[in-house]
């Protein structure tokens, strides 16, 4: 697979430019929407690559447009359910009891079009937290993204786990395909431009009890991850919680241990005391949570996640009920193929893009190594012109196969390369996406998509 890169302009230099201003590591696995990324924002200045990088990197140009085009912004509302429940049931209540007329204080960083804190927003909501009860604070280092966080206005994939009594309740058709959310719940969340490794405590300048970094960490090395946990630390209450997703749950054990709070995983402090625990039965406290060890940085019993490889979700046995039941098995599906794995292909073919990308990532909950669940993943990113992220899924399985990590079946193999060469071709890039046509014409000398590559090739 590497000779599909010939011209790959994501070079040392760039990877240390996106490392230092983002903290994000650009490795082979996911370099596609970088290049992709830089031959737009190339083209968009009239510039090629080659001309656009050395003012890039220069200072030339400024950074926002390139860092905004890199960052991967997929979010859905209500994406960590079970720390939005634990966090609006249990631990904003117990806030109002210990701390009456003193808000409970969220943050949601990063928040990529703002689906996390809407979706904290519109639980406050419906458990009547009164806005004065509880301050949400959201912040991405993407401008793109607050923009379009603070216009409120969604499609069917960042709806696809929100029932559709809350979007009625919540939401008001914009067109055919577009929801706009509630004004009121617009204002509930503030919203912010950080960097969290430069700027976060400049811009915020106070300590939030509760602090959602959910699927950031993941994107980072072993020691920008630590330095963003330094941050972390330092804007989380001594007796706060920390929510990430459970890919990220190997927190080196110095800083924060690992707790579980209703079957949810947090991360507290060190030296955090015990948090007082409301017996809704009672309505009195009760000693508090239970601390999970922090060795292997998973409770016992969790799935383990596989090194580099980006997953869906929590494993928590809750959410993976609540995703049964979200996403109900067929009442029959071939023999040997996974029920849900059928699922999602059905609705995949029969085009209902929000339910199959549902079904696939409750596949990849449950099995992170699907390959042909992945494929699936890209290919529905794909049809819904979600580019960027379809490339990176796509990549990442191609690469994940290549390493013996992932088993894709050399036709599933081909469509990956082909979904690949046809995202690059249709972005204008079509130098680029001859790469994977040669490694399709290698593999499937008749495949319907060589008729892009160039010189045209006739088979035999
Ligand atoms: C995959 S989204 C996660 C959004 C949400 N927390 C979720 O779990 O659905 C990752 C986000 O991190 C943002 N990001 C990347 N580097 C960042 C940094 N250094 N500081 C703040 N945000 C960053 C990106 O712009 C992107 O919107």
């Amino acid at each position: 697979m590497n000779d599909t890169h010939p011209g790959s302009v994501v070079s040392g230099p760039l990877r240390a430019w996106i490392r230092a201003r983002t903290g994000i590591n650009i490795t082979e696995q996911n370099q596609a929407p970088v290049e992709l990324a830089l031959r737009l924002e190339a083209q968009r200045h009239a510039l090629d690559p080659a001309n656009y990088l050395a003012r890039l990197l220069g200072g030339v140009l400024p950074p926002q447009a390139f860092i905004d085009a890199i960052t991967t912004n997929e979010s859905y509302f209500f994406r960590a359910q079970d720390q939005m429940r634990v966090t609006v049931t249990r631990l904003i209540p117990d806030l109002m009891r210990r701390r009456p007329g003193q808000p409970a204080r969220l943050l949601s960083l990063p928040c990529a079009r703002g689906e996390e804190p809407y979706s904290l927003a519109i639980l406050c909501e419906e458990q009547r937290i009164p806005p004065q009860a509880v301050e949400i604070d959201a912040g991405d280092i993407s401008a793109t993204c607050l923009a379009a966080a603070r216009r409120g206005i969604y499609g069917a994939l960042a709806l696809r786990r929100t029932d559709p009594t809350t979007v009625q309740r919540w939401f008001s058709p914009q067109d055919a395909r577009t929801y706009q959310l509630e004004p009121a719940l617009l204002r509930r969340v503030n919203f912010h431009q950080i960097n969290l490794l430069e700027d976060a405590e400049a811009v915020l300048g106070r300590r939030f009890d509760v602090i959602f970094c959910e699927n950031l960490l993941i994107y980072f090395d072993s020691e920008t991850a630590a330095r963003a946990l330094a941050v972390i630390g330092r804007l989380l209450e001594p007796d706060g919680w920390l929510f990430v997703d459970h890919a990220e749950w190997n927190i080196p054990g110095e800083r924060f241990h690992m707790q579980e709070l209703d079957g949810c995983v947090g991360f507290r402090p060190r030296g955090a005391v015990v948090p007082a625990r409301a017996d809704h039965s009672r309505g009195d406290i009760v000693p508090g949570a239970t601390s999970v060890p922090h060795g292997t940085g998973r409770p016992p019993g969790a799935a383990t996640p596989l090194p580099s490889m980006r997953q869906t979700g929590t494993t928590t046995p809750r959410r993976l009920a609540a995703l049964a039941a979200a996403c109900p098995a067929p009442a029959s599906a071939p023999l040997g193929v996974d029920p849900r794995l059928a699922q999602a292909e059905a609705h995949y073919q029969a085009k209902r893009f929000a339910a199959a990308l549902c079904s696939f990532d409750a596949v990849l909950t449950s099995r992170p190594a699907d390959a042909r669940a992945r494929l699936g993943k890209a290919r529905v990113l794909a049809d819904c012109g979600e580019d960027f992220e379809a490339l990176e899924v796509a990549e990442a399985l191609l690469h994940a196969t290549d390493a013996g990590e992932l088993r894709l079946s050399p036709p599933d193999y081909v469509e990956a390369l082909v979904l690949v060469a046809l995202l690059l071709h249709q972005k204008g890039l079509k130098d680029l996406a001859q790469g994977y046509l040669r490694e399709v014409q290698r593999r499937a000398p008749r495949h319907p998509s060589l008729g892009l590559l160039h010189p045209p090739q006739t088979p035999s």
